[in-house]
């Protein structure tokens, strides 16, 4: 082992505070030896905070149809070949009807940014959704301060909004139209409405380098987050950025296992991207510091068109599929289902 990596993950093992090139350093371990030491070290940490439960979140993709134009997506508003679907309100209660039956105790409503939708609309949704006693997690991009006050108010618990990548020049190139500062006045607002907040970046995007992906760690652990999703890159051919490489999957977990040093308190999921790089994508995150994974449940019929990437995995399967092979993956690496909704893993105040 190099010195400086052996340093920094010494002083990650002792729980002090790390800085930039503690992270950076634990980013660039080697493969064999340094790899091997900082899973050990990202799992025992899991285990110490999170337990051995694995929290299940029923992600709804209720709408495709997008605004927005980002450069790695497959849902931009200018990949006219995509077949855009929305599900009625009615349908995405009875799909989060269907989740509850399965056990699970998180919905996610997740779509493109979608007007469509109004404020009043998803409150009401959301106000359906509670009654049947799960938690809600919202994930729908970036909306007014009083919609998102409007939607905390009828009883969604959490949101989702990814800040993608935490070099604002890098941000500015990839999302025309959009600001880094709007993105965490938003995140901002989050948190002032008492919301859990989940946040999170794209790992492996054209000219992202590793003090990059240290600058997201860094960002996360300012915006002391209950959740972070980290996934690779994975071209989309109808994007601007169909030609460039995939990012690393040796990469993504070594930042999945950074992560759980630098916020060990954060939900992290090993994420569909992680799945569709490869079949066993998700139990080798699930060993090196995640504690969540986020089944499908959009209906069937559906799915294939909410193609952020392609290849996207469980396109042909529907939510007892996923319901069951998760349940058995968990199993399989002598974890369990995780119980009740699976609230942040902060520990409380003391008084
Ligand atoms: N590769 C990997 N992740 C992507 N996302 C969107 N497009 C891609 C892609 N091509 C992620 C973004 C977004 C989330 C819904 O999906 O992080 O926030
Ligand atoms: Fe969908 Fe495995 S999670 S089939």
């Amino acid at each position: 082992m190099r010195t400086e990596f052996a340093a920094s993950l010494e002083r990650a093992a002792a729980g002090e505070e790390l800085t930039r090139e503690d992270i950076i350093n634990l980013l660039a371990a080697a493969q064999g030896a340094e790899e091997v030491a900082l899973y050990r070290l990202a799992d025992s940490v899991r285990a110490r905070v999170a337990g051995d439960e694995v929290h299940l979140r029923g992600v709804i993709e209720f709408s495709n149809y997008c605004r927005r134009h980002c450069c790695y997506c497959g849902l931009r508003a200018d990949n006219a070949k995509l077949q855009r679907y929305r599900l009625m309100p009615e349908d995405i209660v009875a799909a989060a009807r269907r989740g509850a039956e399965l056990g699970y105790g998180t919905i996610v409503l997740q779509s493109g940014e979608d007007p469509w939708y109004t404020g009043p609309m998803l409150a009401e949704i959301i106000r359906e959704i509670k009654k049947l006693g799960v938690a809600v997690t919202l994930c729908v991009g970036e909306r007014t301060r009083d919609e998102y006050a409007m939607w905390r108010e009828a009883g969604a618990d959490r949101y989702l909004l990814k800040h993608e990548t935490a070099n604002a020049d890098l941000y500015a190139r990839l999302h025309p139209g959009m600001s880094w500062q709007e993105r965490l006045r938003c995140l901002q607002w989050l948190r002032e409405l008492g919301y859990q907040v989940g946040s999170g970046n794209i790992i492996g995007l054209p000219g992202q380098t590793l003090a990059d992906l240290a600058d997201d760690l860094i960002l996360l652990r300012q915006l002391d987050v209950e959740m972070a999703g980290l996934g690779p890159f994975i071209p989309h051919p109808a994007t601007p950025l169909g030609g460039e490489p995939a990012g690393s999957l040796d990469l993504t977990y070594r930042v999945v296992a950074t992560a759980r040093l630098v916020i060990p308190y954060a939900h992290l999921p090993a994420t569909t991207a992680v799945g569709t790089l490869s079949p066993t994508g998700r139990q080798l995150a699930l060993q090196r510091g995640a504690n969540v994974i986020m089944p499908n449940l959009t209906p069937t019929r559906y799915r294939a068109d909410y193609q952020i990437y392609p290849n996207k995995i469980c396109v042909n399967e529907g939510p007892e599929d996923c319901r069951h092979c998760l349940e058995g993956m968990v199993r399989a690496l002598g974890r369990r289902l995780g119980r009740g909704p699976g609230h942040t893993l902060k520990p409380l105040p003391v008084q």
